[in-house]
């Protein structure tokens, strides 16, 4: 049978809080989504106040974690700021497969939130949703991010090259990606 998960309502780490997004959260999110720097190597163009309003509208009417596709974000909460957000994505609901991305404002980088929270979210999708294999997609020239998927213990697989047509350019596309019992080995953290 195939996994199923509701969003859960608050997951608490060392310094953050990860929880379902609500409408207030407008104004953080949108401060980051419209940074030309933030949405430099993700697939979408940076955002105004409006477009934010109803991006931000669909995420949070998607909770559950259940067939291909499926996708939930986590505000990544540090005393009441929305810092940035985690996706979670069903890659594949047959084969227990599953994709997570990361984002945060320039102003709270390189103090290790993208990777508490990325943790956090490798033990929801392991421990509770039944992933056998967490996937993350990046373009090659973003270090950051690869950095953070090394720092979860991700190995990297493969790069796709041209694989997409992205703003005017052709784009690689890297695979970093871990297993259950890789995840379990690492004492789950
Ligand atoms: C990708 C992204 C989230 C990475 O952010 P980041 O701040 O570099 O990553 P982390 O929050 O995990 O922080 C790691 C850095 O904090 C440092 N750090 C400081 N205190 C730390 C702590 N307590 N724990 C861990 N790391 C800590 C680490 O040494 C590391 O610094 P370094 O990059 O100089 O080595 C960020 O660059 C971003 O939002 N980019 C735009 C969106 C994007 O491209 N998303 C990915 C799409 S695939």
């Amino acid at each position: 049978m195939s996994p199923v998960i509701e969003i859960p309502q608050r997951i608490r780490t060392e310094r953050l809080v990860l929880r379902p997004l609500v409408r207030t959260d407008l104004d953080d999110i949108h401060a980051y989504q419209s940074d030309p720097e933030v949405v430099r190597f993700l697939p979408w163009p940076v955002r105004n106040r409006d477009e934010s309003a109803g991006h931000l509208a669909q995420r949070m009417s998607r909770t559950r974690l259940e067939k291909d596709g499926d996708n939930v974000a986590l505000a990544i909460d540090v005393e009441g700021t929305v810092v940035g957000d985690l996706t979670l994505i069903v890659a594949s609901a047959e084969n227990r497969g599953a994709e997570i991305g990361w984002v945060l404002h320039p102003d709270f980088r390189g103090r290790g939130y993208a990777t508490e929270a990325a943790r956090a979210g490798l033990g929801l999708l392991f421990a509770d949703w039944g992933a056998h294999r967490v996937a993350a997609k990046l373009d090659p020239r973003n270090v950051a991010s690869a950095a953070v998927c090394m720092r979860l213990g991700m190995r990297h697989e493969a790069r796709f090259l041209h694989n997409e047509l992205l703003k005017g350019e052709w784009l690689d596309t890297d695979v970093y990606a871990i297993l259950e019992d890789e995840w379990r080995g690492r004492g789950s953290s």
